[in-house]
């Protein structure tokens, strides 16, 4: 037997889980870190430098307005007592009070001569190399446009957050320029970088170390299914699947692949069963046809006269015997045409008209063996939905074995009725059915214990019940009141058909 050789792919489903949890776990924080890392540094600078703002308070140039006294800083003597030195010990100590006030720097820039060519640092700057390196764009910008100027720089490598305010004093321009260094914001976002970057590898660590054993046991528990399968297909459905009582869907997998292998197996059993049991009833009357022949050819070839009553009597038996191997024949192809599902007819059926036609095929026997039937009056057509050739079929089985099972002057009754249903019903006065027997005549072969003396193959009722079922009815024993059993076929009301139309009984 060809066995289905695996088919995967380079990764197969391990690789393909363990890759899929890894991109998804390296996506996700890469998608965090720019969504989140680009804008905290954008807030925090802001903040930064918001607060600058706020520290250097509302009107940060005032104090400079009246401090300032251009003409006296411009003296040449800068000698200790000099006007100059007073005018600009005054000016660094009210710039050194901002400037501890908000933890950073802060210098006074202007354009004494009045001009607007350049700017000129006031020679008392604090800061003397740096203020080399600071090219004051925000400062030239300020005194450009006359507004303050908020922004950041970088000198010698550190940043800062800036403001630049401008002022006036007899006439002149100045700008007030605040700094103050920010250095703490890039070690913040560094941090949550960090922290970003020792999530993601423990994630994803942490992802092989979980992904790795749930995708190789997802791949063992697949594995061990497939070889059920394979199993199965190679030695039929008696091979077990092994149990998988995990509670997620390769479990159900699991399950309904055992529920699967389990129905096959019934259905095995049954159909050995159903072979065995039928070639049994088959060789029965086989064989015993074969004994009648042969004593038949014994009586023939024994060169005395033949004794013909004794020949009749050999020719009535095997005659009997054929019509039940004919009948055994007829049930057989009914079960196989029901097994392969051959589709019924589904017509408007007269319900009293197919009883009146069915009864009149028993009417010999029971009128030999003195069983009185009756066909109650329905008070008008009972139609019912269904295949007329079934219908009738199903009503022999019944009549069948209510003739075998009545006793002579016995009373057999068959009713038609509408209501919800259409409802067929034959009553016997006969032994009944015993209460452990009521489901079990309905299986194929199974006979009860009153057979009416008689051979048959326990085959009428399963008939019956599968034709029923299949024309969406059912065919059940009622419930034993009295003596005797009534069983009763129910199908689909159907409407009457219009007088002329093609499909009516005449
Ligand atoms: N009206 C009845 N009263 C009592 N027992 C019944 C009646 N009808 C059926 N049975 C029981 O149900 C059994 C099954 O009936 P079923 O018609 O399936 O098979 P059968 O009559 O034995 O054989 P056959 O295949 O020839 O019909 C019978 O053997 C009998 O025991
Ligand atoms: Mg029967």
């Amino acid at each position: 037997m060809a066995v289905a050789r695996p088919r995967r792919g380079a990764l197969g489903l391990r690789g393909r889980i363990v890759g899929a949890l890894l991109v998804t776990t390296a996506a996700t924080l890469g998608v965090a870190a720019v969504a989140l890392l680009g804008p905290l540094e954008h807030s925090l600078r802001n903040a930064a430098r918001q607060t600058l703002v706020r520290d250097l308070g509302k009107n940060p140039t005032s104090a400079f307005v009246t401090k300032l006294d251009l003409s006296a800083l411009l003296q040449a003597d800068t000698g200790p007592g000099s006007p100059a030195s007073i005018a600009r010990q005054s000016l660094y100590q009210q710039q050194q009070a901002l400037a501890n006030r908000i933890g950073g720097v802060v210098e006074v820039l202007g354009y004494p001569d009045g001009s607007d060519n350049g700017y000129l640092l006031l020679p008392f700057g604090l800061e003397g190399d740096s203020a080399e390196l600071d090219p004051f764009d925000d400062v030239v910008k300020a005194f450009q446009t006359g507004r303050s100027v908020p922004s950041f720089g970088t000198i010698d490598g550190k940043e800062y957050a800036r403001v630049a305010f401008p002022f006036k004093k007899d006439g002149l321009r100045y700008v007030l320029a605040a700094r103050r260094p920010i250095d703490e914001i890039p070690g913040a976002v560094r941090a949550v970088r960090t922290a970003f970057i020792t999530a993601a590898l423990a994630g994803l660590a942490l992802t092989l170390v979980l992904g790795i054993p749930l995708a190789a046991t997802l791949g063992r528990r697949l594995r061990r299914l497939r070889q059920a399968a394979l199993q199965l297909a190679e030695e039929g459905p008696v091979v077990e699947v092994p149990a998988d009582r995990a509670r997620d869907e390769v479990g159900d997998l699991a399950r309904s692949f055992a529920l699967m292998q389990h129905q096959l197996h019934q259905q095995e059993e049954a159909r050995r069963a159903f072979v065995a049991t039928a070639s049994h009833e088959l060789r029965t009357p086989l064989t015993s046809l074969e004994g009648m022949l042969e004593l038949l050819e014994d009586e023939l070839r024994s060169g005395d006269p033949p004794d013909v009553q004794d020949a009749r009597l050999l020719l009535a038996r095997a005659r009997a015997q054929s019509r039940r191997l004919g009948r055994l024949a007829a049930d057989l192809l009914d079960l196989s045409r029901l097994d392969a599902e051959v589709k019924l007819r589904s017509e408007p059926v007269e319900l009293e008209e197919i009883s009146r036609a069915v009864l009149a095929e028993f009417a010999r026997e029971t009128r030999e063996r003195g069983i009185v039937t009756e066909l109650e009056d329905s008070a008008g057509p009972v139609w019912a939905l269904g295949d007329p050739g079934s219908v009738a079929r199903i009503l022999r089985i019944l009549l069948d074995n209510a003739v075998r099972v009545s006793r002579p002057g016995g009373e057999l009754r068959v009713a038609a009725r509408g209501g919800g249903r259409a409802a067929l019903s034959v009553r016997d006065r006969g032994p009944g059915v015993p209460a452990n027997e009521r489901e079990l005549i309905f299986e194929r072969f199974q006979r009860g214990r009153d057979t009416g003396g008689q051979a048959g193959f326990g085959l009428g009722l399963a008939i019956g019940r599968e034709l029923a079922e299949r024309m969406g009815g059912e065919l059940r024993l009622q419930d034993a009141d009295g003596t005797g059993a009534e069983f009763t076929l129910e199908l689909p009301l159907a409407r009457a058909p219009e007088e002329d139309s093609p499909g009516s009984p005449s």
